[in-house]
């Protein structure tokens, strides 16, 4: 998918902001995403250890903390190694609400030579936020991450 001239702007503008400390980046990269992308009520990353998912540096409301692999949208999106768009989160089987306020979610999984660093985690309280365009644009933005952090 083309990226469109907004997006490539604020990629240029992201990856100004990486020096590669990869928990300092990711901080930074959550805050960046929750100031520049519109509707959101929470943006950050769960890291993967073993077959958990541990919250990681975020922006929005105190969240789960662990999450196991094969459970809610982030745990479903580790095990079939694949970018999730949840239109309604009440329609998700398994979904988990940390956030009452989210009604629609999306998921991009962080793939280092083959192995799953966790993963990229956007809810909004809007229904039908997320499209391919934002994962388009999200799956760069977790590229740019991968290799300023030269995993
Ligand atoms: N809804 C997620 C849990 C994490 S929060 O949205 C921050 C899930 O179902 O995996």
């Amino acid at each position: 998918m083309v990226l469109n001239e907004s997006q490539k702007s604020l990629l240029k503008q992201h990856e100004a902001l990486l020096i590669g400390k990869w928990i300092t980046d990711l901080s930074n990269t959550s805050a960046f995403i929750m100031s520049e992308m519109k509707d959101l009520n929470w943006a950050g990353f769960y890291l993967l250890e073993g077959e958990t998912l541990y919250l990681g540096p975020f922006q929005g409301k105190p969240a789960c903390t662990l999450i196991k692999v094969g459970n809610g949208v982030c745990g479903t999106a580790v095990k079939e190694v694949r970018n999730i768009i949840v239109r309604d989160v009440h329609e998700f089987p398994g979904h988990i609400a940390c956030d009452v306020a989210s009604n629609s979610e999306i998921v991009i999984p962080m793939k280092a030579k083959g192995k799953i660093l966790g993963v990229l985690d956007l809810d909004s309280p809007n229904v039908g936020r997320f499209n391919q365009e934002d994962e388009a644009f999200l799956s760069v933005l977790v590229q740019q991450l991968i290799e300023k952090n030269i995993f």
